[in-house]
């Protein structure tokens, strides 16, 4: 697991995810689900390099910082988020905030079966009244992740198991919304390559070095220059 979590560093590392384009078009989704204002007070578990609520937190001038938590520290996180490298049950523990939208964006699956169900119920109780809970996960049908076989097999016993956890998440909240995040990627056969080898994502953590060139050369052989695919994301939407 912990191999897992050292290789995303490179997760939104000057990919498509850390692009002006998709940060703009997360963010005018998210803010569809919940409006905010300067008052806001904002939580990101698993933020990365805290980019998606620093753009935020820029755009409608919070009074307060967002906060970001993450195991990992990056030296370029975003410096309108107040980042806290902390456990999130730690952090609850002590907390006295309760906020107006907690975000969860690709990082349930981390947890086991009995933290996320604790994360989730905690994460509840720690809401204002009309203040929202936003999971988003990798879509579990019809993914359009471009891959070499090795890695479309293990993205999908990754989705079978994240199908399961979406649906305890939602058994969990009972009053919920489903809608989905579509961002539209173009990117060089080359520039998906690089992300390829610095193992963008979980799937590839596992795989050892062969198994990772032989699927290059596979990538090089079936894909155009310019790879188009959606990246689809599942949103489940909690109101308090
Ligand atoms: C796939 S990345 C998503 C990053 C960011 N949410 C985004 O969508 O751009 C998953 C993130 O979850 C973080 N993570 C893993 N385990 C975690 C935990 N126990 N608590 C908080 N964050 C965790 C990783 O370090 C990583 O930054």
């Amino acid at each position: 697991m912990k191999n897992k979590i050292r290789n995303l560093k490179n997760w939104d590392n000057k990919t498509w995810l850390s692009s002006l384009a998709y940060i703009n078009s997360f963010n005018t989704f998210l803010l569809k689900k919940k409006k905010l204002n300067q008052n806001s007070q904002i939580l990101d578990i698993g933020c990365g390099r805290g980019k998606i609520f620093g753009s935020i937190s820029r755009k409608i001038k919070l009074i307060n910082k967002p906060i970001g938590i993450d195991p990992i520290v990056h030296k370029d996180v975003d410096k309108s988020i107040d980042f806290r490298n902390e456990d999130i049950f730690k952090f609850f523990k002590t907390n006295q905030i309760k906020f107006d939208l907690i975000m969860i964006k690709q990082t349930l699956h981390f947890f086991n079966k009995d933290k996320r169900s604790k994360l989730i119920k905690v994460c509840k109780n720690n809401l204002k009244k009309n203040g929202v809970l936003i999971i988003l996960s990798l879509n579990t049908l019809n993914n359009e992740i471009p891959c070499f076989k090795v890695m479309k097999q293990k993205l999908n016993k990754g989705l079978k198991r994240d199908s399961i956890m979406i649906k305890s998440t939602c058994k969990i909240l009972k009053n919920y919304n489903i809608d989905k995040f579509i961002f539209k990627v173009s990117i060089t056969k080359n520039k998906y390559i690089q992300m390829l080898r610095q193992r963008y994502i979980s799937c590839l953590s596992n795989i050892n070095k062969n198994q990772l060139n032989k699927g290059i050369k596979e990538i090089k052989e079936i894909y155009p220059n310019k790879i188009l695919f959606n990246d689809i994301l599942i949103c489940i939407k909690y109101k308090n």
